[in-house]
C-alpha cells in the first residue's frame, strides 16, 4: 500500500528515489535545519514515516499527535527522540549503528593526534610565517600518543573501533568505563574497566562514547576535570552535553588539562564562546564524525532500508532499544 513519507532535511536523491519506486508519496521538506515538534507535527499530522535527523525535536507530543508507523533516524544517536512516547503511540524508532563506527573512530584518532601535536596552529604559524629555523628546542612542544594511556568511556562500538586503532596502531594502554564487562576488549587489547574517577586520574587522552541521558549528561564537569592529569586531553565525538563547556573551558585556561579536542558542542549549532577563548589548546570541528561520502551514503540507504522493511509489514534492521 502507498504510505506517505516526510522527509525533514535532505538526503541523497537515489535513497528518496527508492522509496518512490516502492510506489510510496515522498514529501522532501529540505529544511535548512532540524525541525521544532510544532513543526513535525504539522507536516507530518496525516504521514506514515519520517526519515529524520539528529536535530528534529521529536518529543512526546510529535507522537501523541501524529500516527506514524517508523521514525528512521539517519544516526546512531537518539538522544532527540522520546523513546517511550514512541512505543506508547506504537511508532517504531530506527537508527543507523555499524555503518558509521570507522569513520568516527577515525575521526577520535584525528582529533587525539592533532592536539596532541598542535596541527591546526602549526599550520596556521606555517602558512603565516614560514617553517623558521629548525630548533630543537622549540616551544611548544608536542605531547606523545604512542604508548600514551587512553581512557575510553563509555565501550560501545565506536569505543571499541578506536581502542583498536590506539593499541594496535599507537601502542596505547587501553582504559574503559562501560554498564557491563567487556570480556574480548580485554582478551584484545588488555582494555581494563575501572570506575570513572580512576579511568579520568589515569588516562593521557580520555575519549568520550556514552550515549547522552540523565545519566551522563555533564559528566565531564569542574569536579570530575579536576580528577584529569594536568597534560591530559579530552576528546569528544560523541554528544555534546556529555560535557560542561564552561567548566572545561575554565580547566582548559587554568590548565587543568592540556587540551580538547571536540566534534560535538552542548548548544550546537554554538560553540561557548570561553571554548574559543582557550585558543590553540582545542581543536573544534562541526560535528563530522560520520561525514565521509561512503558512510552518509551507507548512513541514508540503511535508514531508507528500515523505512521499506516496516511499511512492508517486515521486521526493522536496526531498531532503536
Ligand atoms: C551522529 O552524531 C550520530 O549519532 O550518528
Amino acid at each position: 500500500m502507498a504510505a506517505k513519507i516526510v522527509v525533514t532535511q535532505p538526503v541523497h536523491a537515489e535513497q528518496l528515489q527508492r522509496l518512490r519506486d516502492a510506489g510510496h508519496e515522498v514529501v522532501a521538506l529540505d529544511s535548512p535545519h532540524g525541525l521544532s515538534p510544532e513543526e513535525l507535527i504539522e507536516h507530518t499530522k496525516d504521514a506514515d514515516a519520517l526519515l529524520s535527523q539528529l536535530t528534529d525535536k521529536l518529543t512526546a507530543d510529535v507522537f501523541a499527535n501524529t500516527t506514524l508507523t517508523i521514525v528512521a533516524t539517519i544516526a546512531t544517536g537518539y538522544d532527540n527522540i522520546d523513546v517511550a512516547a514512541a512505543q506508547k503511540a506504537k511508532t517504531t524508532v530506527t537508527r543507523t549503528p555499524d555503518v558509521l563506527t570507522d569513520a568516527t573512530a577515525d575521526l577520535a584518532m584525528t582529533l587525539m593526534l592533532s592536539v596532541a601535536r598542535q596541527i591546526p596552529e602549526s599550520d596556521a604559524s606555517t602558512r603565516e610565517h614560514g617553517t623558521g629555523p629548525f630548533q630543537l628546542l622549540r616551544e611548544p612542544m608536542g605531547i606523545d600518543i604512542s604508548g600514551a594511556t587512553l581512557g575510553i568511556v563509555g565501550l560501545g562500538r565506536i569505543g571499541e573501533a578506536l581502542a583498536h586503532r590506539a593499541h594496535f596502531g599507537f601502542g596505547m594502554k587501553i582504559l574503559y568505563t562501560a554498564r557491563s564487562q567487556h570480556p574480548a576488549a580485554e582478551d584484545r587489547f588488555g582494555a581494563v574497566r575501572l570506575p570513572l574517577g580512576q579511568l579520568l586520574a589515569q588516562s593521557d587522552v580520555v575519549s568520550l562514547h556514552a550515549p547522552l541521558n540523565d545519566e551522563t549528561r555533564h559528566l565531564i564537569n569542574r569536579d570530575t576535570l579536576k580528577l584529569m592529569k594536568p597534560n591530559a586531553i579530552l576528546i569528544n565525538t560523541g554528544r555534546g552535553p556529555l560535557v560542561n563547556e564552561k567548566d572545561l573551558a575554565e580547566a582548559l585556561l587554568d590548565n587543568t588539562i592540556a587540551g580538547a579536542g571536540l566534534d560535538v558542542f552542548e548548544n550546537e549549532p554554538d560553540v561557548h564562546p570561553d571554548l574559543l577563548a582557550a585558543g590553540t589548546k582545542t581543536v573544534l570541528t562541526p560535528h563530522i564524525g560520520s561525514a565521509t561520502a561512503k558512510t552518509r551514503l551507507a548512513m541514508a540507504s540503511l535508514a531508507v532500508d528500515n523505512i521499506l522493511a516496516v511499511l512492508a509489514g517486515e521486521p526493522p534492521l536496526t531498531p532503536v532499544g
